[in-house]
């Protein structure tokens, strides 16, 4: 299969790395896909479709790192961003859609008795963390999964205080023995446990919780007085519209809420039990210029009431069931070494890893196979299934995978 032609992209990156440290910001860096292989400038995007700079058409099921949860350009929602466009949206106060949306994220989400509106994934897990030591007044933080760019997780330390990140402590997805172990470790001063119910396929080889794991970190939460926080970025308004706790039935007392909950636009949210959140009152302070504006509410409201109408998200569990399903059978056929790993709407397929590391090759010949043939994928990132995907769009996304697999 022959190499796109990324002229204009590569041309406008060169551009970006005179302009931009970088060029581009994280994730969206070339090394992070597979470098002169993809796009980097994206001019448009519609249902499930993006389109780049040099005129190439992908299926994409990156969904811009998981906020496209419908479609790109949705009209009811825009429709509805232009109407308040039109009376403003950034004051000195708050607009009544706070209470609207936080009084609809209360309905929803099991945990949720108060919320706190703010702009992204690392606010709101930032915030959790600060409410859970001010509730506790204890300093430890035991942590699995990726939690956003703030100097208590950041995943690369330069320019970070150690003491930033001194009491914050990592536990592997999946493994009840190292979380007790951490908190025996820190007994008495542990302030919170928080963890994105689904593992990330970045350091959990398998991502679906394992039968008695999220019941299990919940009985030590408890146990040991730490105040258990879902980070909800990924799962939320995907899994379930309460999340991945309504869908697996196990309670936290705080969760993070992003990505897909205004399909795009930026908004987050921390909810939680009344008695913890209300630390946030007075001896935890939260404020930001922006955190008010009411655009991305609207958004929000918007976004949530036609999940709900539209019952869209039985709809991708379905259709990302039977994806998986044919994913599994594809991934035994090919006699390659990888695991179909994902859920049912977020699957995606680990490399399994070999003491010579070939696996790093055959990730990369598959990438490679995958954007050539126009299917939008990363091998560090969960891919998920839209609304918009329409049955062709995923029936062709497995037809590439399996062309890809055979190269490989
Ligand atoms: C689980 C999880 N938490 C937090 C974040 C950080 O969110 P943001 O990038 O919006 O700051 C992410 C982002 O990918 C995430 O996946």
């Amino acid at each position: 299969m022959q190499k796109l032609n990324l002229t204009k992209s590569l041309e406008m990156f060169d551009e970006a790395q005179r302009l931009s440290p970088g060029g581009v910001m994280g994730i969206r860096r070339p090394y992070n896909f597979v470098p002169g292989e993809y796009p980097i400038f994206i001019t448009h995007g519609k249902g499930g479709h993006i389109f780049d700079v040099d005129g190439n058409e992908y299926i994409d099921m990156l969904c811009s790192y998981g906020p496209i949860i419908l479609g790109h350009v949705e009209p009811e929602i825009d429709d509805a961003v232009v109407a308040q466009l039109k009376s403003g949206f950034c004051f000195s106060l708050v607009q009544p859609w706070q209470n609207m949306l936080l009084k609809k994220l209360t309905e929803i989400i099991p945990c949720a008795e108060m919320g706190i509106i703010v702009k992204t994934g690392s606010d709101a897990t930032t915030c959790a963390v600060r409410i859970a030591r001010g509730f506790t007044d204890q300093p430890v933080i035991l942590r699995c999964g990726y939690h956003g760019w703030h100097d208590w997780c950041v995943e690369a330390r330069g320019g970070v205080l150690r003491k930033a990140y001194e009491d914050v402590h990592e536990f592997h997805y999946n493994d009840l023995g190292g979380l007790e172990k951490l908190l025996n470790e820190h007994k008495g001063n542990v302030a919170g446990i928080i963890i994105t119910p689904v593992g990330h396929p970045l350091n959990a080889r398998v991502q679906a919780p394992a039968p008695g794991f999220l019941e299990g970190v919940r009985e030590l939460a408890t146990r040991h007085g730490a105040v258990l926080i879902f980070d909800e970025i990924r799962t939320g308004f995907r899994v379930a519209l309460g999340g991945a706790q309504a869908r697996y039935g196990v309670t936290p007392d705080l969760a993070v809420f992003g990505k897909a909950m205004a399909n795009g636009y930026p908004i987050a949210a921390v909810v939680g039990r009344g008695e913890v959140m209300k630390i946030a009152e007075k001896k935890v302070f939260i404020s930001s210029t922006f955190f008010p504006n009411s655009l991305e509410m609207v958004a929000a409201l918007k976004c949530i009431g036609i999940l709900e109408r539209d019952r869209v998200l039985d709809s991708i569990w379905e259709r990302g069931q039977k994806f998986l399903d044919r994913l599994h059978a594809i991934v035994a056929a090919s006699g390659v070494p990888c695991t179909a790993s994902g859920i049912p709407p977020m699957p995606f397929l680990t490399f399994d890893h070999d003491d010579a590391g070939r696996y790093k090759e055959r990730r990369t010949r598959f990438y490679t196979g995958a954007i050539r043939r126009g299917l939008f994928i990363q091998p560090f990132h969960h891919w998920y299934i839209c609304h918009r995907h329409t049955d062709a769009d995923l029936d062709r996304a497995l037809d590439v995978i399996k062309e890809a697999l055979a190269e490989v």
